[in-house]
C-alpha cells in the first residue's frame, strides 16, 4: 500500500465517540493494521501531517472537511448509524470509498481496506484537487467514468497555464462546466471569469461587446464601452460556440490571441490585456476548416489542449451519479416526496441513448421529480416519459395553439398516469370536472375516445 514502509496497512481512525473509535481500532488491529487513534477536524488533519495512512475511517462531516481541505487525502470511510442509499450517496460525493454501517463486522472492515487499495483507488487519485474540493457544492462535475476522469486530468495538466482550453463535444456534454473548472482550477482564479456567448449575438454587436467601444463608433455608441475581453483582464474569457463567429471577427480574434493587445471599435489607441482564453463547439472544428468557414491559424491557436468532450452514452457509468445528484437537488427545490429510483428504472436510464446528454437527463430527473409519484420512481413511469419524448411529432408537426398546446398537456399527463384521470388532473393543476370536460370535447370533435389511444403510446393498453 501507498506510503507505508512496513506492508502492515497503516489506519487513523478519526471519530467523535471514544467507543467507536476504540472499537474500529480494534477491529484494525485484528486485521494486522497499525492503527492510531484520533479526534476528526483538526486533529486528523494535523496527523495526516506528520505521518501517511492507507486509510482514513472517520465520520461524514470528518471526511467532507477532510477532502474540502486536503484533496490528497488518504482513501477515507465513513462510519454511517444506519443504512440508506441518501447517506452513501453524500459520502461518495464528500469523497469517500465506502461507507461501514454501525455495528462494524470484521469483514466489512477487511472489505472497506481493499476499496483504499491504490488499484480501487484509480479514479478518485484522477481527479483534480480543485475539482474533489468542489464535489459536494451545486456546481460539481458528476461522474466517475475513465472517460471523464481523462478529461479532468487534461484539465488538471492544462489549467495551471496560460494556454488556450478548445473544448469540443455535442450540446448537453458540459463544457461550459468544463470551462469554468479550467478557470478554477487556474492560477487566475481569483480573477474575472466572462463568458460571451458568440452565436447568441449578432456580427456588430458582438464585435462591440468582445472588444468593446469608443463613443460616437457607430450611431447609439453614446459613451464609451469595455469589452468583454478587457473585462476579463487577469482571469478568463469563455468563447462559447465560436465556431459561430464570422470570417472578419475571426480576424480580430486571432490578433488579440498572438499579440495580447486588442483595439477598441472606433478607437485607435492600443490597450494591452493579460486574457486566457477557453473556447467551446458543438461542431467539429477541424470540419469547419477542411470546408472553409474557420481559419486554420485561428483554429491552431485556439486548440492549443484540444478536448473532446464524451457524449453521456460513452459514459453510461455516470447515469447513476447524475440522477442522484439532480434527484437531491429539484426534490429539495420542490419538497417532492420522490426519494430514489428503482433499480429497474436506472437500468433503463443507462441504456438511453441521450441524444441532449446530462441536460436532457437533467430535465427528465426535474420532469420526475416534479411528477410527484411518490417515494420510489419506477421503471414503467420511466419508460412512459422517455417514450413520450422519442415518439414526439416533428417540430413543425408540433401544436402551436393555445387549445393544440392544452390538448397535448391533456395527452402527456393521461399517458404518464396510465389514464388515471384523477392523478392527470392533479399533474395538470385542474379539477377533474375540467379534464372531463375536455375529454368530452376531444371525442365529440375527434368522434372517437382519447384515452384508448392514449393509453397505446403508452405502452399499457
Ligand atoms: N458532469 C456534470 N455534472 C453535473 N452537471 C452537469 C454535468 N455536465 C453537465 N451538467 C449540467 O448539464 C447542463 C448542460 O451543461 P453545459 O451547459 O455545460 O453543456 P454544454 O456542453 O455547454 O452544452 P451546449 O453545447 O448546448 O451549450 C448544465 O445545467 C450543467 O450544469
Ligand atoms: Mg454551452
Amino acid at each position: 500500500m501507498a506510503g507505508t514502509i512496513s506492508n502492515r496497512p497503516a489506519v487513523l481512525v478519526a471519530l467523535s465517540c471514544s467507543l467507536a473509535r476504540d472499537y474500529l481500532s480494534q477491529l484494525c488491529a485484528q486485521l494486522d493494521c497499525r492503527v492510531q487513534r484520533c479526534e476528526p477536524g483538526e486533529e486528523l488533519l494535523a496527523r495526516l501531517e506528520g505521518a501517511s495512512f492507507d486509510l482514513v475511517v472517520s465520520d461524514l462531516v470528518g471526511v467532507r472537511e477532510l477532502k474540502r481541505r486536503r484533496p490528497d487525502s488518504p482513501p477515507c470511510v465513513v462510519v454511517a448509524r444506519q443504512a440508506s442509499v441518501d447517506f452513501a450517496v453524500k459520502a461518495m460525493r464528500a469523497g469517500a470509498v465506502d461507507v461501514l454501517v454501525e455495528p462494524v463486522g470484521i469483514d466489512e472492515l477487511a472489505a472497506a481496506l481493499h476499496h483504499g487499495e491504490p488499484g480501487e483507488q484509480a479514479s478518485e487519485a484522477e481527479q483534480s484537487p480543485v475539482e474533489v474540493a468542489h464535489e459536494a457544492s451545486e456546481d460539481a462535475l458528476v461522474g466517475r467514468s475513465l472517460t471523464l476522469n481523462a478529461v479532468r486530468q487534461r484539465i488538471q495538466c492544462a489549467a495551471p497555464s496560460k494556454a488556450t482550453v478548445l473544448l469540443q463535444g455535442e450540446s448537453g456534454t458540459g463544457k461550459e462546466r468544463l470551462a469554468e473548472m479550467v478557470h478554477r482550477a487556474s492560477k487566475r482564479a481569483d480573477g474575472p471569469f466572462v463568458k460571451v456567448n458568440c452565436a447568441a449575438l449578432a456580427e456588430g454587436v458582438l464585435e462591440s461587446e468582445l472588444f468593446g467601444h469608443e463613443q460616437g463608433a457607430f450611431t447609439g455608441a453614446h459613451q464609451r464601452r469595455i469589452g468583454r475581453f478587457e473585462a476579463a483582464h487577469g482571469g478568463t474569457l469563455l468563447l462559447d460556440e465560436v465556431s459561430e463567429v464570422s470570417p472578419a471577427i475571426q480576424a480580430k480574434l486571432l490578433r488579440v490571441l498572438e499579440e495580447e493587445e486588442l483595439q477598441r471599435v472606433g478607437g485607435n489607441r492600443t490597450i494591452s490585456v493579460d486574457v486566457r482564453v477557453v473556447a467551446t463547439t458543438n461542431r467539429d472544428l477541424e470540419t469547419e476548416v477542411a470546408r472553409g468557414t474557420f481559419r486554420h491559424d485561428l483554429f491552431f491557436r485556439l486548440a492549443v489542449v484540444p478536448i473532446r468532450v464524451p457524449p453521456l452514452r460513452e459514459r453510461a457509468g455516470d447515469v447513476p451519479l447524475l440522477v442522484n445528484h439532480f434527484l437531491e437537488r429539484f426534490r429539495h427545490e420542490t419538497n417532492s416526496r420522490v426519494r430514489r429510483f428503482s433499480a429497474a428504472a436506472l437500468a433503463l436510464l443507462e441504456q438511453h441513448r441521450w441524444s441532449g446528454n446530462v441536460r436532457e437527463l437533467q430535465n427528465l430527473v426535474r420532469r420526475l421529480v416534479l411528477l410527484d409519484v411518490g417515494e420510489t420512481i419506477g421503471d414503467e413511469l420511466v419508460r412512459r416519459e422517455l417514450l413520450g419524448f422519442e415518439t414526439q411529432r416533428p417540430a413543425s408537426l408540433q401544436p402551436c395553439t393555445i387549445a393544440a398546446a392544452e390538448r397535448d398537456a391533456i395527452e402527456r399527463a393521461l399517458a404518464v398516469t396510465a389514464g388515471n384521470r384523477g392523478q392527470a388532473a392533479r399533474i395538470l393543476g385542474i379539477s377533474v370536472r375540467t379534464l372531463f370536460n375536455r375529454l368530452k370535447r376531444y371525442e365529440e370533435e375527434d368522434g372517437v375516445g382519447l384515452v384508448l389511444p392514449q393509453l397505446q403510446r403508452a405502452g399499457v393498453a
